[in-house]
């Protein structure tokens, strides 16, 4: 498949699509007016900020920062990659547009492989380009680590912290995300954090990002995803989710982004990991982050949930459909790599047919 075609296609294709946001916005615009929700935020007009230094100030941090994550005082990269690098002879990449870093479990390595088959193949973007990292913790089976090592070794987009991978490390791994970017992915122009069971249709996310947001680029303050709100913890002990009253004492929760999509501006990444050591441990980690973190700092989320497809009916149901239309942008957590491949395989000839036509 000649993957230039998308990027040529991309261009024709932009104009008809600022307009469609354009319309989608007028709509969401008068939607978001009538209820009470936060979020029509969203559509006021986004200020061109008069300083356009980069966001990330590594001299602001603490001197011992790098060797540190939230409270553990020995941290270390066990496996890194330069992705943001040019090939050639180092210095940041000036033509990434968008870093994904995706948590992933040591074990999943089909759902790795799907992801870099499919809407993370870091070719399907020439000009703008994506990067792709998948990020882990350590396990303790040698030989699980000797595969996530060859892997590594074939792909090099293993980013693995020292710290144990499990569940209530979570908050670690995303912290860990943060910090990845500000060390060694300062030159992108936006972030986008999801996990190894999500599809993304990376084309629609990349019209969005490139239709309006970069209009007013560089963008600042911006954090858009499936805002949860009016949250509260889970108290009941048979509840998975289920939190103590010593774990999270509060009633709510502040309003927070589902985690398995959340599109950040890089002054917000670097202002969230700056100041990631200010709130304390908390194991869930879309509360800890993008909800206390990111009320600490400041930031308003904007709800994308008017164009996610959330229930499962709306990925089977697009995919049973016989004729072809846009698909939905992201598909539901815990999607099987089967169904991304054919979300995927759906996609590509829904993309195809369109630019044909034009
Ligand atoms: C970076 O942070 C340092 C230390 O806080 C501060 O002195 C400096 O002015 C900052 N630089 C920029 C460009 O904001
Ligand atoms: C990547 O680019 C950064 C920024 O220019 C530089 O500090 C770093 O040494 C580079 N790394 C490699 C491996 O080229
Ligand atoms: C990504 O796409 C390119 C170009 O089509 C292809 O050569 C490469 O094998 C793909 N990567 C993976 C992991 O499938
Ligand atoms: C989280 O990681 C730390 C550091 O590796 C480890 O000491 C701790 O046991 C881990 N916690 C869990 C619940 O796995
Ligand atoms: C997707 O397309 C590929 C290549 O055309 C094919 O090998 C694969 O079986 C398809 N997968 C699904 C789930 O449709």
């Amino acid at each position: 498949m000649k993957l230039l075609r998308w990027e040529r296609a991309m261009r024709k294709l932009n104009l008809v699509f600022a307009f469609l946001v354009f319309v989608f916005l007028v709509n969401c615009y008068f939607y978001f007016q009538q209820s009470t929700n936060s979020v029509s935020v969203v559509f006021r007009p986004l200020q061109r900020p008069t300083n356009t230094h980069s966001p990330f100030n590594l001299s602001a941090l603490p001197a011992n920062d790098y060797r540190s994550l939230l409270n553990l005082k020995d941290f270390r990269f066990v496996l890194n990659n330069n992705r943001c690098n040019k090939s050639a002879n180092g210095g940041f990449d000036d033509s990434v547009f968008l870093i994904i870093f995706i948590h992933s479990a040591p074990n999943n390595f089909k759902k790795r492989l799907a992801i870099r088959e499919t809407w993370g193949n870091e070719s399907n973007f020439v000009n703008d380009k994506i990067r792709v990292i998948f990020t882990l913790g350590i396990v303790f089976d040698p030989s699980v680590q000797q595969s996530i090592e060859r892997e590594n070794a074939e792909y090099k987009d293993i980013v693995q912290g020292n710290f144990v991978d499990s569940y209530r490390n979570l908050s670690y791994k995303h912290v860990m995300g943060l910090k990845w970017v500000t060390y060694y992915c300062q030159n992108t122009k936006f972030v986008f954090k999801t996990d190894d069971d999500i599809f993304v249709d990376i084309f629609q996310l990349m019209f969005y990002l490139k239709g309006w947001l970069s209009e007013v680029f560089p963008l600042r303050n911006f954090m858009s995803c499936y805002v949860i709100s009016n949250p509260y913890p889970k108290r009941s002990v048979r509840s998975k989710w289920h939190v103590t009253y010593e774990e999270y004492p509060g009633k709510y929760y502040p309003e927070y982004c589902s985690g398995w999509g959340i599109l950040m501006s890089p002054d917000v990444v670097f202002r969230l990991y700056a100041h990631s050591r200010e709130v304390s441990y908390f194991w869930v980690d879309d509360v800890m982050i993008s909800g206390l973190l990111a009320q600490r700092i400041g930031v308003r989320h904007i709800d994308l949930t008017s164009k996610l497809a959330i229930e499962d009916d709306d990925v089977t149901g697009w995919l049973k459909k016989d004729e072809l239309s846009i698909p939905p942008l992201f598909g539901h957590p815990d999607t099987d790599t089967d169904t991304i491949y054919a979300l995927w395989n759906k996609s590509i000839k829904y993309y195809r047919t369109k630019y044909e036509r034009l």
